[in-house]
């Protein structure tokens, strides 16, 4: 992806965290992921790209989306294929805890999996363990792989979990094992990224959460040479086997099969990111262990954004301050008080 098109999408996370941000601690995911949402779409709409959303969120939490399919960008120069999560953290961010961000992954047009928002099963290691994990095995056995190639025993390793009622039995048996685990309430690429930079202190993410995330995670994974894998699961799999989940998960896996992906099947990193034509960026809304989250003094707003280019695997930290007062450019309406 031609360099400048790629350092541009840092204005795009940007100006979603910054519509979010109006909304934290105000109790109403779905308003903050309306203004995220607003803003990405306006920002995307800017760019001179051909771009296409191949996988966003929507239907776990039916919140407004960015649809999948949806058409974005100029419609002229290079064509871009788009994955997006204007917020990782609703919940969070309408609580006004900590570790939000906005998100979005962009790659060539082939680069990204197309497949329905639905659940996906992760697996995430950094770059120490590429070639070591298997989602087929227990967990235990992948932790003992974890173990043994990082010279730690098992006390020194640490998994982070999103800490979903789903997940009790799997957080149990870590623990019982003897590893250390950091349950966290939500935002699994967050803690994947941990996995992957050199003082994220995570040794391992597992756990079952959103497939945009998923994909979202495996550009920035594979930019960064860790490795993972992943299972796109089935709602009545994950959730209650309800007659209603069941008519979702006939509907997610004919939307699979229309896009030519297997559930429950283990996808590997190439298959979710599949060449290095990518670029990862987020920024944080609320503080956390991977962003700053956003200063607000007036009219003066300071954001920290990551971007991660594949092709050079260049990470760049970029602190901007922005002049939220602006009455010359759109945006700056989308962006609350
Ligand atoms: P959203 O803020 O986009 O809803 O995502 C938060 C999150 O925790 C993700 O990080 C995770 O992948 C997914 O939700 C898990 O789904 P659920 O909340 O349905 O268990």
């Amino acid at each position: 992806m031609n360099r400048l098109l790629a350092i541009e999408f840092s204005r795009i996370t940007e100006a979603a965290a910054l519509a979010a941000f109006a909304w934290v601690g105000r109790g109403d995911k779905n308003a903050a992921d309306d203004a995220a949402v607003k803003a990405m779409r306006f920002m995307l709409n800017q760019m001179e790209m051909d771009a296409e959303i191949v996988i966003g969120e929507g239907e776990i939490d039916e919140a407004p989306m960015l649809y999948i399919s949806e058409k974005l960008g100029s419609g002229s120069g290079e064509q871009v294929a788009i994955a997006v999560d204007p917020i990782d953290g609703t919940r969070m961010t309408a609580m006004g805890q900590n570790n939000a961000i906005s998100v979005l992954a962009a790659g060539g047009k082939e680069t990204l999996l197309r497949a329905p928002d639905m659940y996906m099963e992760k697996l995430v290691v950094g770059a120490e363990m590429k070639g070591m994990i298997d989602l087929n095995l227990p967990i235990e056995q992948n932790l003992r792989r974890v173990a043994q190639k990082l010279g730690k025993s098992m006390s020194q390793v640490t998994v982070m979990v999103l800490a979903k009622p789903r997940h009790d039995d799997v957080i149990n048996r870590i623990q019982q094992l003897g590893a250390r685990v950091i349950a966290i309430p939500d935002g699994d690429v967050a803690g994947s990224l941990l996995c992957c930079l050199p003082d994220g202190g995570v040794d391992m993410l597992y756990g079952i959460g959103g497939a945009p995330e998923g994909v979202i995670t495996a550009a920035a994974v594979r930019a960064l040479g860790g490795d993972m894998q992943a299972r796109l699961l089935p709602r009545n799999e994950v959730k209650e086997n309800s007659v209603e989940n069941q008519q979702i998960a006939a509907e997610e896996i004919r939307r699979c099969q229309e896009s030519g992906v297997e559930v429950n099947t283990v996808l590997r990193l190439e298959q979710l990111a599949k060449d290095d034509n990518l670029v990862f960026v987020a920024t944080g809304i609320t503080n956390g262990d991977l962003l700053k989250g956003i200063q607000r003094k007036g009219n003066l707003a300071t954001t920290e954004t990551l971007l991660i280019r594949g092709n050079s695997r260049t990470i760049r930290r970029i602190q901007s301050t922005h002049y939220l007062n602006r009455k010359d450019a759109e945006i700056y309406d989308l962006i609350g008080e």
